[in-house]
């Protein structure tokens, strides 16, 4: 185990925080705690009593506890489990309630006895709420409280469903949902407006009374609410907060969700640091965003004034260090993603040869490609390179019920008039099929292949504006996305191979990818895993040798300045381009897990991120652009 140890960095943080290099790392940490006290409590006969959360967060958790139980004998005969919260109006065998979740992700798997696991009764009649839940802290009482509770966090601060304003007396409960909240899980009930608004939730107060808590977190769309929750004062605005006030509680997480730590974010603020490029890059770009300076008018006392008075003893001069980090901060921008054919490329991000090269993309679902790089992927075209854009699952899930019966009605419409009749009876299989499966209902098989056919449609059609014919265009439909669900994910070797057998076909000299730091169960992560495994199936193949790696952030999200490696500049017109690619994909209108606004859609948000990114390198002294993309070199271990 290799988490970083607290330090004189973790001072500012009320909680102590363990940083683990990866989700199964920290996963193993917790699951270990857990058997350790299951084993101790079986020995004596005794029940163990687990507090447990649902979500994306603690999947990997709950399978590393169901190999335990498969491979090395861990009985959960005598354990006792009380669930966070569920869904108020879900019956437990909804697809989306917590129950149905449980079930699927531990219970059925492990010698759980049934009576022995609680979740809140979502069916629970209004009028009768107030009583059942004063029961279920009974119950839990009864039980002799909970030894150790699992948490993961929500973007509101949230712990089991207490919002912003619940405090630390706050008990189980019917609570309203935050509107941040039912975004985040508008995918899961495909559509916002599908997200239930009641929930019935644990209060801060029965988690607080837990003996033991760890809260888990993964992902860079974690970093900013535990950032506040650890380094902040406790307060009913992030009412994870109030965990401060817990004698033995963890927080386990991982680099990204901890990269807005003080110790992570800026360091030198509260020690001393080892000053790598990296490290003088990003305190530098740091420094002009806190004085409001570009990089050449750095002086002397700035440096001082603001922690990094070693940086200036051990480097020299604020000049050399100005000119310096202006210089590699310049030579991040190229209008040529691809390489400058014949130019000198000692001071280009990209090798001026091969020309011209084979550029492969490797988009998540079908929106990420034209999204995060439309503007490279434009140009690399015009520039004579050989791009092919593969997506790598077909995004099915992700189109909204309306969408499909528009176009279903459509064919059959098509298919009457021409006569079609094989054409008609599928497509009307297909409407049956969407009518009866309710508004929650999981798609059938055939519905999903007919989504997927839409996003193919779409996907084409931005491409065509990005100057992509239809045949450098790439359907994987990975396998791991086309059995799974939202948060239930999970690759497979069929997947890895699909991916290396593409990679060994096209040969790329340069290949755009994106997942790194996200969420280990969301799309774009498992996709970089498949990725990482793929170039261990090819490690032998020539081309790998010659092969450079471009990540980009991800939709909704751009990397920080001090990150980016290569940055490709967006004139007006090619902005207008993009948007135009963006808005091809129309099933995804609102979609985006990136939205975060109800007045927003995929392509104002894409544009304001590229926007922002050419902004920051205006402020910082360099060429004033209408937009930027942004992407960071990636060095594959293999
Ligand atoms: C789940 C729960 C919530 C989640 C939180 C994070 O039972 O109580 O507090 O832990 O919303 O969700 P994920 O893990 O999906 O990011």
């Amino acid at each position: 185990m290799n988490a970083t140890p607290a330090s004189e960095f973790s001072q500012l943080e009320h909680i102590p925080t363990r940083i683990s290099a990866s989700a199964d790392e920290a996963c193993t940490f917790v699951a270990d705690a857990i058997t350790a006290l299951i084993k101790e409590r079986n020995a004596d006969a005794k029940p163990t009593v687990l507090g447990l959360a649902t979500g994306s967060t603690p999947v990997r958790l709950y399978r590393e506890l169901i190999r335990r139980h498969r491979e090395e004998d861990l009985s959960f005969e005598r354990v006792i489990t009380f669930n966070l919260d569920e869904y108020y109006g879900l019956s437990g065998d909804h697809p989306e309630s917590y129950r149905r979740f449980m079930q699927d992700q531990l219970f059925d798997h492990v010698d759980l006895k049934p009576e022995n696991t609680h979740v809140p009764d979502g069916l629970t009649p209004r009028e009768e709420a107030f009583a059942s839940c004063q029961a279920y802290e009974e119950l839990i009482a009864a039980s002799g409280g909970i030894d150790i509770q699992i948490l993961g966090i929500g973007r509101t601060g949230h712990i089991g469903f207490n919002e912003p304003g619940s405090g630390p007396e706050s008990r189980t409960r019917l609570v309203t949902l935050d509107s941040l909240t039912r975004r985040d899980a508008a995918r899961d009930f495909l559509g916002e407006e599908n997200v239930p608004r009641h929930a019935i939730t644990m209060g801060v107060g029965t988690i607080l009374d837990a003996r033991k808590v760890f809260l888990l977190a993964w992902g860079e769309a974690k970093a900013e609410v535990l950032a506040a929750t650890v380094e902040g004062k406790p307060t009913d605005t992030i009412p994870a907060s109030f965990l401060q006030q817990h004698p033995d509680c963890v927080f386990c997480i991982d680099e990204a969700a901890a990269s807005h730590l003080t110790r992570q974010r800026h360091p030198w603020l509260v020690g001393p640091v080892e000053w790598t490029p990296t490290m003088v890059r990003k305190s530098m770009v740091w420094l002009a965003g806190k004085t409001k300076k570009p990089l050449l008018k750095l002086t002397g006392e700035d440096y001082t004034e603001n922690g990094m008075a070693d940086l200036l003893t051990e480097k020299g001069s604020a000049y050399d260090l100005n000119i310096e980090t202006f210089n590699t901060t310049q030579h991040t921008i190229t209008g040529w993603p691809g390489g400058k054919p014949k130019a000198d490329d000692t001071n280009r991000p990209e090798r001026a040869a091969p020309f011209p090269k084979r550029c492969l993309v490797l988009s998540p679902e079908p929106t990420d490609d034209v999204f995060c790089l439309g503007g490279t992927i434009h140009r690399l075209a015009n520039q004579g390179h050989e791009v092919t854009v593969a997506y790598m699952t077909s995004g099915n899930l992700a189109v909204p019920d309306p969408d499909a019966r528009r176009s279903i009605e459509l064919i059959i419409e098509l298919g009457e008039s021409l006569r079609d009749e094989a054409e008609v009876t599928h497509a009307r299989k297909v409407e049956q099929q969407l009518n009866e499966k309710g508004l929650f209902g999981e798609d059938t098989a055939d519905i999903r292949q007919f989504k997927g056919l839409i996003r193919r449609g779409e996907a084409r059609s931005s491409a065509r504006l990005l100057e992509l014919t239809s045949d450098r265009l790439r359907f994987l439909d990975l396998p791991f996305y086309e059995k799974g669900r939202y948060r239930r994910f999970k690759t497979s070797q069929e997947d890895v191979d699909a991916l290396a057998k593409l990679l060994n076909e096209v040969k790329p000299h340069q290949i755009f990818a994106t997942g790194q730091g996200h969420d280990p169960l969301s799309v774009p992560a498992l996709c970089f895993e498949t990725l990482v495994a793929a170039l261990h199936a090819c490690k032998d193949a020539p081309w790998l040798k010659e092969c450079w790696f471009w990540l980009y952030r991800g939709p909704g999200a751009e990397w920080e300045t001090h990150e980016i490696d290569m940055a490709v500049p967006l004139s007006p017109d090619e902005l207008v381009f993009k948007i135009n690619g963006i808005y091809q994909h129309q099933t995804q209108r609102s979609q985006s897990p990136g939205i975060t606004r109800q007045s927003e859609n995929t392509w104002v948000l894409a544009s304001q991120i590229n926007r922002a990114t050419a902004e920051v390198y205006d402020a910082l002294g360099l060429a004033e652009y209408e937009a930027l993309e942004g992407f960071k070199r990636y060095v594959p271990e293999i």
